[in-house]
């Protein structure tokens, strides 16, 4: 199967999760999703993403995106582990994990996505079988892969930075703009170089011409 790209359908799959049995397309439904493997349960780098992830619960919803995890062990360790997440995030602020993280011991979803690396030395167990990766895929409501990401077994991922693509992708499906390095949500952004300039002039009134393949302008979002 070739690899999954971005603009490929994310493959449809059944599974079991902490939330009980899921069709992922149905469970995604109308809205946007985030699926993230980790290496393994237990594991103290995933530990502090995971309970990241719970205590952004809100700025996930705000967003309609839904969140769901996995790693290749089963239910049983799942359930357990989510204790100790809650138990160790809430160090830091009330952490209570509510997303699905998906049961793969026989790793036929981790396939399915290529989540599995056996090139990668530092993501192998004692006995040389590769973990799940940390790969993120930000899947939107057409079930279409909008974003791709693989971290190293060592490197906790950035969800500010997530979010902050997903802030772009959606600003980008509304509004025919693109946004520039570093931007955040509220700054200004970039007129797609699709639209010209006498249709600028009524799209986004205060744009400026900074070169004439660089025009940039406020932009209100409801
Ligand atoms: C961790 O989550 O801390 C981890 C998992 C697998 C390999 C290395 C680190």
């Amino acid at each position: 199967m070739p690899a999954l790209r971005l603009g490929s359908i994310a493959p449809d799959f059944e599974a079991q999760t902490t939330k009980g049995p899921i069709k992922f397309h149905e469970w995604i439904g109308d809205s946007w999703a985030i699926l993230f493997s980790h290496p393994a349960d237990f594991t103290p780098v995933c530990t502090t993403e995971l309970a990241e992830v719970a205590r952004r619960a809100p700025d996930f919803a705000k967003r309609n995106v839904k969140v769901i995890g996995l790693s290749a062990n089963p239910l049983n360790d799942h359930d357990k582990w989510v204790d100790d997440i809650n138990d160790y995030g809430c160090k830091f602020a009330p952490t209570n994990v509510q997303f699905p993280i998906i049961a793969d011991p026989d790793r036929k979803i981790s396939e399915l996505y290529d989540m599995l690396d056996a090139q990668d030395a530092t993501n192998v167990d004692a006995k040389g079988i590769p973990f799940t990766i940390r790969t993120v895929f930000v899947i939107d409501p057409k079930k279409i892969i909008r974003l791709t990401l693989s971290y190293p077994a060592s490197t906790g991922r950035n969800f500010d930075e997530i979010l902050r693509v997903i802030d772009s992708l959606q600003i980008g499906d509304k509004y025919r703009v693109t946004t520039p390095v570093n931007w955040k949500k509220g700054e200004d952004v970039i007129v797609h170089p699709s639209v010209s300039n006498e249709e600028a002039k009524t799209l986004f009134p205060d744009f400026t011409i900074h070169k004439p393949y660089l025009r940039t302008t406020p932009l209100k979002v409801e």
